[in-house]
C-alpha cells in the first residue's frame, strides 16, 4: 500500500531543511523500494501571506488524510505583530489538537563523534540517550480560561490556565511506561507537585498507572526545577522522562544541548491511531534563514522516526540513522556542530552527504 505523506515546509529555515529530508525520502523510494507519495502544502506565516490563515482548510485536510505529516518549522519576526488567532504558531497547535497528537517523543541521543560539540564536558554527555515524552494536547497550552482582558480600572490582565484531566495524564503515562519497557525500564516523571495542584494530580495518576499496569517499570518523580539542574549536572541518570506540555517544551530544548545542537533533535507526535506528525524540535531560526547554515539532520532523523512509528518501515529507519551516523563519523559538520576552526558544510551539502551514505 502506498504511504501517503503530507509535507509542510513552513517558514524560515523550514523549506531548506525539509528539502533535504525529501531528498532522503526520494532516495528511499528510488533505491530501497519505499512505496510512498507526498504532497506539499503551505503552513504558518507562509500560508498566512498567501491566504490570510496560517492553517488553511486544504492543509488541514491534507494532514488529516495522510499516514504521516512532515513539518519544517513555523513562525518568525515578520508575523509577530499579528493577532494571536492567526499567528503562525497557531497552525502547529491546531494541527496537534485536530489530529489528537497527544504524545510527543523527543529523543536526545549523543552521537559519540559529537561528544565534544556539547557545551558540557564530553565525559558528562558521552553515551547519553534520553527520551523526553511530552504531553502535547493539554496543559497550559490549551487550558481555559485564557486571553488578555481589560479590567474596569484600566489595567489589563493576561490569563493562561494549567489544566490536566486524569484521562489525559493516564494516556501519556502509558506511552512513557510502554517505551521504558523497550529501553531501560525506568521512567522519571517531572512535575511541580509541590506548588501546582494540577501536577499534584499528575503525580498521583502517573503513580497509579505505574503501580497497576506497569509494576515492572521503575518510576521516580522529580520537580521540574531540580530536573532542569540535574539535566546538566548528571544527565546519565535519565532514561525516559515524562512531563507536561510546557515543561517538556523547555526540557527538550535543554536536553538538545547535551547532544551538541538543537539542530540534531527530531520528534514524533503521535495519536492512538498510528498517524503522526514529524518535525525537528527547533524553530524557524530566523537568524540563519536563507544563509544555508541550518543543520538538516534533526529533520532527516524525523523522517527516520516517521518510518519507524507511522510507516512500519523500521529497517529503513535503521538505514537513515546509520547514514546520519556515517556522515558524522566522516567528520562532516554544519556550523552549529563544527568545532572552532573546523571546516563546515552547508545545509544542502549535508543532505547530499546523507543521501550518498544511504546509497552506500
Ligand atoms: P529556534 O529554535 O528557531 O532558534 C534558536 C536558536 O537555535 C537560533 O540561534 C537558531 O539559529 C538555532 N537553530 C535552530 N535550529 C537550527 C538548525 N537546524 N541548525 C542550526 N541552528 C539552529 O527558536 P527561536 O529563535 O526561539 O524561535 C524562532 C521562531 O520559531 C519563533 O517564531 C518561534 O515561535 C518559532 N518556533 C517554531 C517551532 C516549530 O515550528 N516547531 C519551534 C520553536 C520555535
Ligand atoms: C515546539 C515549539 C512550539 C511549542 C511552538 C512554536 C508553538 O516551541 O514545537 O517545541 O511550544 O510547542
Ligand atoms: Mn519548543
Amino acid at each position: 500500500m502506498t504511504h501517503k505523506l503530507a509535507v509542510l515546509p513552513g517558514d524560515g529555515i523550514g523549506p531548506d531543511i525539509v528539502r533535504e529530508a525529501c531528498k532522503v525520502l526520494e532516495t528511499l523510494r528510488t533505491n530501497f523500494g519505499l512505496d510512498m507519495a507526498w504532497e506539499e502544502a503551505p503552513v504558518g506565516g507562509t500560508a498566512y501571506d498567501q491566504s490570510g490563515h496560517p492553517l488553511p482548510e486544504a492543509t488541514l485536510e491534507l494532514a488529516r488524510g495522510a499516514d504521516a505529516v512532515l513539518l519544517g518549522a513555523v513562525g518568525g519576526p515578520r508575523w509577530e505583530a499579528l493577532d494571536y488567532s492567526v499567528r503562525p504558531e497557531r497552525a502547529l497547535l491546531a494541527l496537534r489538537k485536530e489530529l489528537d497528537l497527544f504524545a510527543n517523543l523527543r529523543p536526545a541521543k549523543v552521537f559519540p563523534e559529537l561528544a565534544g560539540a556539547s557545551a558540557l564536558k564530553p565525559e558528562v554527555v558521552a553515551g547519553i540517550d534520553i527520551m523526553v515524552v511530552r504531553e502535547l494536547t493539554g496543559g497550559i497550552y490549551f487550558g481555559e480560561p485564557r486571553g488578555v482582558e481589560e479590567l474596569p480600572d484600566g489595567r489589563r490582565k493576561g490569563v493562561n490556565t494549567l489544566v490536566y484531566a486524569s484521562d489525559e495524564i493516564e494516556r501519556i503515562a502509558r506511552v512513557a511506561f510502554d517505551i521504558a519497557r523497550k529501553r531501560s525500564g525506568r521512567v522519571c516523571s517531572i512535575d511541580k507537585a509541590n506548588v501546582l495542584e494540577s501536577t499534584e494530580l499528575w503525580r498521583e495518576v502517573v503513580t497509579d498507572v505505574g503501580t497497576r499496569e506497569f509494576p515492572d517499570v521503575e518510576l521516580s518523580h522529580m520537580y521540574v526545577d531540580n530536573a532542569a539542574m540535574q539535566l546538566v549536572r548528571a544527565p546519565g541518570q535519565f532514561d525516559v522522562m515524562v512531563t507536561t506540555n510546557m515543561f517538556g517544551d523547555i526540557l527538550s530544548d535543554e536536553a538538545s544541548m547535551l547532544t551538541g545542537s538543537i539542530g540534531l533533535l527530531p520528534s514524533a507526535s503521535l495519536n492512538t491511531e498510528g498517524a503522526g506528525m514529524y518535525e525537528p524540535i527547533h524553530g524557524s531560526a530566523p537568524d540563519i534563514a536563507g544563509t544555508g547554515k541550518a543543520n538538516p539532520l534533526a529533520t532527516i532523523l524525523s523522517v527516520g522516526m516517521m518510518l519507524r512509528y507511522s510507516l512500519d518501515e523500521s529497517e529503513l529507519a535503521d538505514r537513515v540513522e546509520r547514514a546520519v551516523e556515517k556522515v558524522l563519523e566522516d567528520g562532516l559538520r554544519t556550523p552549529d556542530i563544527a568545532a572552532e576552526g573546523e571546516q563546515a558544510i552547508g545545509t544542502a551539502e549535508m543532505g547530499d552527504a546523507v543521501v550518498a551514505a544511504l546509497r552506500g
